[in-house]
């Protein structure tokens, strides 16, 4: 039995760190790609330089070609321009969808088989373009947003109580914008209601913080937006479907009718395993709940009308 592969595509910030975080875990071999020459190179060479001093094998290959993609298992894509300040996810659509769309069909002719994991913004728009250009069934086709979203609530809450973030258990629908959907109601902190231990004044505030969490990243940054995050949420998919985990993670699937939803990219509590996406889990909402997942899908599907796919 050969190891794993993962390609992972644009070297810059979140792809050299997921590969960081990929070899770590020793998840399997990895190829770097990047259009500009000698960065995926450089960056591969010196992750596999460190790998006799943190004691990982995995071969990490860097090229500005597709052909060392071949077989791939799993492919990450990260290419594209990041978020800089004052511009929103939406600006960044006419530039990456270009990217997105030329680096799909290379990927995919080298790897039929493989499952795609999405990470360029806007995340929502960019998993349906890809799900839409590929072909692949919806399974296969992964948006990462709800386990950063997630991460960063559950990060909050517990810098608020001052206890282990391992502790907090979350949960979180929608787009990856400033209108997702952080749900208080199935969040604890090792299985106490949140609402026991915060005033609803305080969760609100850290629901609102949430929302804004890339924006706050991005205005401290100043030159580009958050990745050791966002690498690390798209390396726990990716080892959740390598080690067929069947983790429940909030990930951005295709939906075809679930929680009143149809032809949109969205987040939502999914399965994960060996298949990809194995189920999505449908939970029960409030009213007012209900209404927030409406208004979050109804920014995602005007950002996706205007592919104009
Ligand atoms: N093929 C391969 N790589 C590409 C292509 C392409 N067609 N176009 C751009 N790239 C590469 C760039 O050369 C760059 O190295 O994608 C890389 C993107 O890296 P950064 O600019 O450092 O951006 P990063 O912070 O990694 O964010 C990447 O993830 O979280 C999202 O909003 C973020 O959409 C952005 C993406």
């Amino acid at each position: 039995m050969g190891r794993k592969k993962i390609s992972i595509i644009g070297a810059g910030f979140v792809g050299a760190t997921a590969a960081h975080w990929a070899a770590a875990k020793e998840l399997g071999d990895i190829v770097l790609v990047d259009i500009l020459e000698g960065i995926p190179q450089g960056k591969a060479l010196d992750l596999y330089e460190a790998s006799p001093i943190e004691g990982f094998d995995s071969n990490v290959i860097g090229t500005s070609g597709y052909d060392e993609t071949r077989g791939s298992d799993i492919v990450i894509i990260t290419s594209g321009v990041p978020r800089k300040p004052g511009m929103s996810r939406e600006d960044l659509l006419g530039i990456n969808r270009r990217i997105i769309e030329s680096v799909v069909s290379q990927v995919l002719e080298r790897s039929p088989n493989t499952i795609l994991m999405m990470v360029t913004n806007p995340l929502d728009t960019m998993t349906y373009l890809a799900f839409k250009k590929s072909g692949l069934p919806r399974e296969r086709v992964i948006g990462m947003a709800g386990i950063l979203d997630t991460a960063r609530f559950r990060a909050f809450i517990a810098m608020e109580l001052g206890v282990s973030v391992e502790d907090i258990q979350a949960l979180l629908l929608g787009g990856h914008g400033d209108e997702m959907v952080p749900l208080p109601r199935y969040t604890t902190v090792s299985g106490i209601p949140l609402s026991q231990l915060l005033s609803r004044e305080k969760i609100d505030q850290l629901v609102d913080r949430t929302r804004k969490g890339g924006g706050e990243i991005v205005n401290l940054l100043k030159t580009g937006s958050a990745f050791y995050a966002p690498s690390a949420g798209v390396i726990q998919m990716a080892e959740a479907v390598l080690k067929d985990k069947k983790r429940l993670l909030p990930c951005c699937v295709y939906l075809n009718g679930e929680y009143g939803l149809k032809d949109i990219c969205f987040g939502v509590p999914v399965k994960l395993g060996a298949k990809g996406v194995e189920s999505i889990i449908e939970l029960e909402l409030t009213e007012d709940e209900k209404a927030l997942v409406a208004k979050s899908a109804e920014s995602v599907k005007k950002s996706i009308t205007e592919l104009k796919l």
